[in-house]
Parts: C-alpha cells; sequence; structure tokens
C-alpha cells in the first residue's frame, strides 16, 4: 500500500487548481439511472470514490466512460440489473444514492445495506422512510434493502426530522419521475444539492426552491440526457485553505468562490487568514499569527463536519485555545491520538475537543481511518519539524486527486512512495 513522506517547514505560495466535487459528482452519477438517454458530467475529479460509483453504475448496465484527460464522464443507459452488491457498496456508502432512481424509473431495487462505517454509525432509515412514504414497499433481508412498488412512486410531503445531505438527494431524485407533487421539507442545503437540483432541470425536472430547505418537485413522465459541468470542491478547496495557512503562506485556489465556503471562511478569518474573492478564484493569505477559534459543526451554510479535522489541524499551532465541537457524526475524532503523536495538545471529550496551540508539532510515523482525518494530519505535516510518514493512503485517494502533486507545485517537500 501506498504511504506519503512529507517534510516540513516549507512555506505554501502560489496557484491550486481546484477540482470537481466529489459530494457532487457521486449523486450527479446515479442521476443517468433516471433517463435512457446520455448524461455527460464535466469537470468530473479522477477519484477512488468517483471509479466505485462508475463500477456500480456499470454493472447496473450503463455504458461508463470516464476520460480523465478532458475531465469528462458519459453515462448512457438504460439499466438492465437493479442489484447493487455488498461488495461496492461497502467500499462507499454513497451508492445508497442508486436506490430512489432505480425505484422512481424501474420501480424495483435490492441495494445491500452500507452497515458503519469509520464515523459513525449512519444509518439509512431517513432514505428508507421517505421512499416508504411515497408508495415503495421496503423490507431488509440477508444485509440488503429490497424495495419494490407498484406502478408509480406517489407525490408525498416527507419532513426531515434531521437534515440528511444523502436522504434529501435520494427524495429528490425518486421525486422527479413520481406522480404528482413531492414536498420536502428540512432539506439539507448543501451547494451539492443545488447542484442536483441544477442538473435534474436541466433533464427536464420541475424543481422549485433551489438552495432552501424546502423543495418543491412536480413529477413528471420521464427525463432526457444532459450535460453538466460539476461545481468546484469546496472542501478540497478549504483544506488547501488551511494546509496554506499553517505554513503561512498565500495561495489562489482557482474556481473556488467565497460563498461555497459558507461560515469555513469566517472561521478562517477570525483565525487569521485573509480570504479574498478574486476573478478567478478565492486568496489565502496567513496575515499574522494563526488564533484560536471556536467551531460548531452544522448542516450548510454552517461549519462543514468535512472540514473540521483539518481545521482542529490548523488550530494545534494557533495562539490560545479552541473548543471545536461535532454535531453530524459521532466518533469523528479519530484524528485526535494521531495529531497527539504529533505534539497536539488536544482534549477530546464526547463531542468536543478542546485544542490548546503549541509552537511546534514534530513529524512521526502516522495512520489514519477515514479520508478527513488522513488529510488533518498532511496538514499537521507540513508544520511539523522533521519527516511525517502518512500510511494508508487509499483513504485520501477516495476524495483527493493526487494531493501530493498538488502540495509539491506550490512548494511542499512531499512525495508518494508506493508501497
Ligand atoms: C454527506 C457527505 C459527507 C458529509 C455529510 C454531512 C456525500 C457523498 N457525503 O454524507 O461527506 O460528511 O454529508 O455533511 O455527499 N442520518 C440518519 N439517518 C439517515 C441518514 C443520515 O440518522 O437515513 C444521520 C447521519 O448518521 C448523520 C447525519 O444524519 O449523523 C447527517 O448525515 P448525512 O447528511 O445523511 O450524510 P451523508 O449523506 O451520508
Amino acid at each position: 500500500m501506498d504511504r506519503i513522506r512529507l517534510q516540513g517547514g516549507r512555506r505554501l505560495d502560489g496557484r491550486i487548481a481546484i477540482g470537481g466535487a466529489k459530494n457532487a459528482a457521486l449523486p450527479l452519477m446515479a442521476t443517468s439511472l433516471l433517463t435512457e438517454q446520455a448524461v455527460i458530467l464535466t469537470n468530473a475529479p479522477a477519484l477512488a470514490d468517483v471509479a466505485t460509483m462508475a463500477n456500480l453504475l456499470a454493472q447496473h448496465g450503463l455504458r461508463v466512460e470516464h476520460d480523465t484527460t478532458s475531465r469528462q464522464i458519459l453515462l448512457d443507459g438504460p439499466a438492465t440489473q437493479f442489484e447493487a452488491p455488498y461488495d461496492l457498496v461497502r467500499k462507499m456508502r454513497a451508492s445508497i444514492l442508486v436506490l430512489g432512481p432505480l425505484l422512481a424509473r424501474f420501480g424495483q431495487a435490492r441495494v445491500s445495506l452500507p452497515g458503519g462505517c469509520a464515523i459513525g454509525t449512519r444509518p439509512v432509515d431517513l432514505h428508507l422512510k421517505g421512499l416508504e412514504q411515497m408508495g415503495a414497499v421496503i423490507d431488509l433481508e440477508a444485509g440488503y434493502i429490497n424495495a419494490h412498488v407498484e406502478g408509480r412512486l406517489k407525490g408525498a410531503r416527507i419532513i426531515f426530522p434531521q437534515v440528511s445531505v444523502g436522504a434529501t438527494e435520494n427524495l429528490l431524485m425518486a421525486a422527479t419521475l413520481a406522480e404528482g407533487t413531492t414536498q420536502l421539507v428540512n432539506a439539507a442545503r448543501e451547494p451539492e444539492i443545488t447542484d442536483l437540483v441544477k442538473c435534474l432541470v436541466s433533464m427536464g425536472a420541475k424543481i422549485e426552491g433551489e438552495g432552501t430547505d424546502r423543495l418543491t418537485v412536480q413529477g413528471v413522465d420521464s427525463l432526457h440526457g444532459t450535460t453538466h459541468a460539476i461545481l468546484p470542491d469546496r472542501i478540497e478547496a478549504g483544506t488547501f485553505a488551511c494546509a496554506g495557512a499553517i505554513t503561512g503562506g498565500e495561495l489562489l485556489l482557482e474556481g473556488m468562490t467565497l460563498e461555497l465556503f459558507g461560515a469555513c471562511t469566517r472561521s478562517l478569518r477570525e483565525a487569521g487568514v485573509e480570504m479574498l474573492q478574486e476573478e478567478d478564484g478565492v486568496r489565502c493569505r496567513r496575515l499574522n499569527g494563526l488564533h484560536g477559534v471556536d467551531v460548531m459543526t452544522e448542516p450548510f451554510p454552517g461549519f462543514a463536519t468535512d472540514m473540521q479535522a483539518q481545521f482542529m489541524a490548523l488550530m494545534a499551532v494557533a495562539d490560545g485555545a479552541s473548543m471545536i465541537t461535532e454535531t453530524i457524526f459521532e466518533n469523528r475524532f479519530m484524528h485526535v491520538p494521531e495529531l497527539t503523536r504529533m505534539g497536539a495538545r488536544i482534549n477530546a471529550h464526547g463531542s468536543s475537543a478542546i485544542v490548546r496551540g503549541v509552537a511546534k508539532l514534530s513529524g512521526a510515523p502516522v495512520m489514519a481511518t477515514d479520508l478527513r482525518a488522513s488529510v488533518s494530519l498532511i496538514i499537521a505535516a507540513l508544520a511539523a519539524e522533521g519527516e511525517t510518514i502518512v500510511n494508508r493512503v487509499y483513504h485520501l485517494d477516495r476524495g483527493y486527486e493526487r494531493i501530493e502533486q498538488k502540495l509539491a507545485a506550490v512548494g511542499a517537500d512531499i512525495e508518494r512512495m508506493p508501497g
């Protein structure tokens, strides 16, 4: 298995091209199950999770072509096979996103239950309850979700008891082909959902309430193909903003907008990072020292849970203390023991962690159990004295395209060591 070697202490300066968003690409790819015409996605990132979704759709019978040079994915239906097997779903929980589209268009689906994962239990009850409200009959048997519907799904008023990105996406896609009107209340408002709404509308769907927590979908008989450009990855951009800041550097995040950052902009500014919107992207520049800032993760436009680990690494070397509270996922502090091994002073208790900034971190061999935890160790290593070896690089490849090349191009001393 590959490892990453990193020598800390270099200042990052320059421009980084931000790729298409992983969390937008995955639901956008699933829209291809809703039509028999081709869906073409441009600005597609070459990530392990995107490859997993491509494999899943291919085994549903779609023609899938991902050209990593032109960054284009072509998906051409219709699906001929309605089972999402355990082997693929266990690799990536977002596989559950095929459930709503398969059910809406073919009246049947069999999808493996995703099971637990490193950052908590992560149930899919909201997805299933919503589909049941729309007339689906669902039973769980031998680790699989078996779902079918007589005729078409029926429009329904679905009130989410808790904001869920995935459940909003699944039900939104299902509702586009349902009979009648569906209202999604307390829907997630992440930019990736707005991107999905835009793509579905370009396929002929009737959706109102874009960007709000109340989406109204008027079902249509069929959808047609489209070409859609995937929006920039705000988590990749935020990760590089933290990476630049911890080294005292200045980066231009190409293609990014401040609006996409939500509350992360304010937190980074309070920490001492200048964030400026420029014509071709967002400029992030560390002004003087870093200051401790309290953050609490929340659904968009609040501070993103997917940025929590990276921000904690930044706070590890800030002046003063910072309290970081995780409200979205249980058990999302697995980076804490590894950051502590690098010299960070962090005390985690329940859903909160107190970070007391230290003057210096030191390099160490480290290992992480999830995507964002891994990248927080890279950020810490950039500022650490000495060498860090990050093991289990496959976590990084799920969500960051060529991270070592992008960081090396702006001045980091970093390399991938083939396993
Ligand atoms: C998506 C993102 C992930 C991000 C997360 C929160 C993708 C592919 N992944 O994950 O990177 O960290 O949003 O912004 O877009 N929940 C339930 N029942 C359900 C569904 C969710 O209880 O049926 C809970 C979850 O356990 C969690 C919370 O709701 O505590 C939010 O999860 P959700 O927004 O659904 O996350 P994902 O869509 O899985």
